[in-house]
C-alpha cells in the first residue's frame, strides 16, 4: 500500500534520530583520545546535540506550516549529511560541537515533522500502527548504531583510534550516517505533500488526489476534502500564539502534550541506550559482557516496539501507556534495590551475583515494558492529539519539551550515579509512578477518532 510506504519514508527521519542520538557513545573515547579533553568538557560537547535537537523541534512546527511537510524532511536531511561529514573529518573539538549542534537540530526536526505527517496522511483506522513506524525505525536505529560501533571497533582490533580505511574507526562511526541521511532524502523527495496541509493552503484537487491514494477504495474524496476544510476554516490560520490560553499560559492540550513527553524521559530511558555499557562496568561486568548486554536491551526494545504496535489500534493508548508504567515502576524499583547492594572492593565496584541477575532482569524488564507503551504511544499521541490548526507548532513545543529533558537526564545521570546508583534508579521509579495519575486523570483516548474530531 501506497500509505505505508509514505509513513515508512517519513520514519527514515526516526532512523537517522536513533543513529545519530546513540551512535556517539561508542565514539567518546577514540574523540576523547584524538582532542585530549577531560569527560567533563567531553560530556558537555557529547549532550549539546540534545540541546540542538530542542531547537530543531520548536523550528520545525513553524517551518513545516509555511513550507509544508516534506521539505522539512529535505532540510532535515541535508542537515544530517552535513553534520556526518563535518563530524568524521573536524578540526577541533569547537566544531565537531557545532557539527554535533547540527545533527541535533535535523533530529528535533525529524522528530516533529514523521508524527505530524503521518498522523495526516494516515486513514484513522491504522493512524496508531503508521504512526508508530517512528518509534520502530528509532529503535532500529538504536540497534543498528551498537552494531556499527561494535564491527567497527573490532576491525580496529578494539582500538577506537585504530585506522581502517585511511581514518580513526570514531570517525567512520558519526561518518556512515551520510548514507541513510541520502536515502532520507530521496525518500523525502518522493512523498506527497500532507492533504491536510493542501487543504490549509486552499490547494482542494491537491488534496483529493493524494487522499485517493492514502485513503480505502470507495472513500467520498469529495466529502474528505470538504470535512477537513470546513474545520479547518472554522479556525484560522495557524499562529504559535495560539497555543497560548488558559489559566495556565498554554492550551491544557499543550500541557499534556508537553506532559507526555517529559514522563517519557523522566523514567530515564536513555540512560540505558546512551550509557548501558558504563552502567554495566560500574557495577562490575566486564566490557565485552557489557556490550553484549547494551546490544540484549536493544533487541528487547525491538521486539516490544513491534508488539505496541500491533495493540496500539486495538487496545488504545492508554491502557497501553498504563501498563507500561506499573511495570516500569516495578522494574525501576527493583534495579534500585539491586543498586543499593553495589561495594567497592580493592577500589573496583562490584554487585554480589544474585543483585547483579536481578538487575540485569530489572533492565531488561523495563525496557521491555517502555518498548510496549510511552516509546511507541508518546509518538503516535503527540502526531494526533492536538487539532490541526495546532498541531505542528505543538508538537514542536511538546517535543522540545522532551529533548531539553532528555538532555537533563543525560547530563545528570554521571553525577548522580557517583552519588547513588540505586538513589537515581529510586528516582526515575518514582517518576514512573507519577506518570499514572497523570494519565487517568489528564491525557485523552485518540484511538480511532479522526484528527478533526481533537481538541
Ligand atoms: C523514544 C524516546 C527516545 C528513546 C527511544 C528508545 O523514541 O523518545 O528518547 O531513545 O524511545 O527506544
Amino acid at each position: 500500500m501506497f500509505v505505508v510506504f509514505i509513513a515508512a519514508s517519513a520514519a527514515m527521519g526516526g532512523f537517522l534520530f536513533g543513529y545519530d542520538s546513540a551512535v556517539i557513545n561508542g565514539a567518546v573515547e577514540g574523540i576523547k583520545g584524538r582532542f585530549d579533553v577531560g569527560s567533563a568538557t567531553l560530556g558537555a560537547v557529547i549532550a549539546i546535540a540534545l540541546l540542538g535537537a530542542a531547537i530543531g523541534a520548536m523550528l520545525a512546527g513553524r517551518l513545516a506550516d509555511r513550507l509544508g511537510r516534506p521539505r522539512v524532511m529535505q532540510i532535515a536531511a541535508v542537515f544530517f549529511a552535513i553534520s556526518g561529514l563535518g563530524c568524521m573529518f573536524p578540526f577541533s573539538l569547537y566544531d565537531l560541537a557545532a557539527w554535533r549542534v547540527l545533527g541535533g537540530i535535523a533530529i528535533g526536526m525529524a522528530s516533529v515533522i514523521a508524527p505530524a505527517y503521518i498522523a495526516e496522511v494516515a486513514p484513522a483506522k491504522y493512524r496508531g500502527r503508521l504512526a508508530s513506524f517512528q518509534q520502530a525505525a528509532i529503535v532500529l536505529g538504536i540497534a543498528v548504531s551498537q552494531l556499527v560501533n561494535f564491527g567497527l571497533l573490532n576491525s580496529a582490533d578494539g582500538d577506537q583510534r585504530g585506522t581502517l580505511l585511511g581514518v580513526e574507526a570514531w570517525q567512520l562511526m558519526l561518518g556512515v550516517e551520510v548514507l541513510p541521511a541520502v536515502v532520507y532524502l530521496l525518500l523525502a523527495l518522493r512523498i506527497p505533500e500532507s492533504p491536510r496541509w493542501l487543504v490549509a493552503q486552499g490547494r482542494y484537487e491537491d488534496a483529493k488526489a493524494v487522499l485517493k491514494d492514502v485513503e480505502p477504495a470507495g472513500t467520498d474524496l469529495d466529502a474528505e476534502v470538504r470535512r477537513i476544510d470546513e474545520r479547518m476554516s472554522s479556525e484560522h490560520k495557524p499562529k504559535l500564539s495560539d497555543l497560548l490560553g488558559g489559566r495556565a499560559g498554554l492550551l491544557p492540550i499543550v500541557w499534556i502534550g508537553i506532559g507526555l513527553s517529559v514522563f517519557q524521559q523522566l523514567v530515564g530511558i536513555n540512560v540505558i541506550f546512551y550509557y548501558s555499557s558504563s552502567l554495566w562496568q560500574s557495577v562490575g561486568i566486564d566490557p565485552e559482557s557489557s556490550f553484549f548486554y547494551s546490544f540484549t536491551t536493544s533487541i528487547i526494545n525491538i521486539i516490544g516496539t513491534v508488539v505496541a504496535m500491533l495493540l496500539v489500534d486495538r487496545i488504545g493508548r492508554k491502557p497501553l501507556a498504563l501498563i507500561g508504567s506499573g511495570g516500569m515502576a516495578v522494574s525501576l524499583a527493583l534495579a534500585a534495590w539491586a543498586f543499593s547492594f553495589k561495594k567497592e572492593v580493592d577500589g573496583d565496584f562490584t554487585l554480589p551475583d544474585a543483585q547483579g541477575t536481578v538487575a540485569l532482569v530489572a533492565a531488561h524488564s523495563f525496557v521491555l515494558f517502555f518498548a510496549l507503551s510511552w516509546g511507541v504511544v508518546v509518538w503516535v499521541m503527540l502526531g494526533e492529539m492536538f487539532p490541526n490548526r495546532l498541531r505542528a507548532a505543538a508538537l514542536g513545543v511538546a517535543a522540545g519539551a522532551q529533548w531539553i529533558t532528555n538532555w537533563l537526564i543525560t547530563v545528570s545521570f554521571p553525577t548522580l550515579s557517583d552519588w547513588n546508583l540505586a538513589g537515581s534508579y529510586v528516582i526515575y521509579a518514582f517518576f514512573a509512578l507519577l506518570s499514572i495519575p497523570f494519565i487517568l486523570k489528564w491525557v485523552p483516548e485518540t484511538k480511532g477518532k479522526a484528527l478533526e474530531e481533537m481538541g
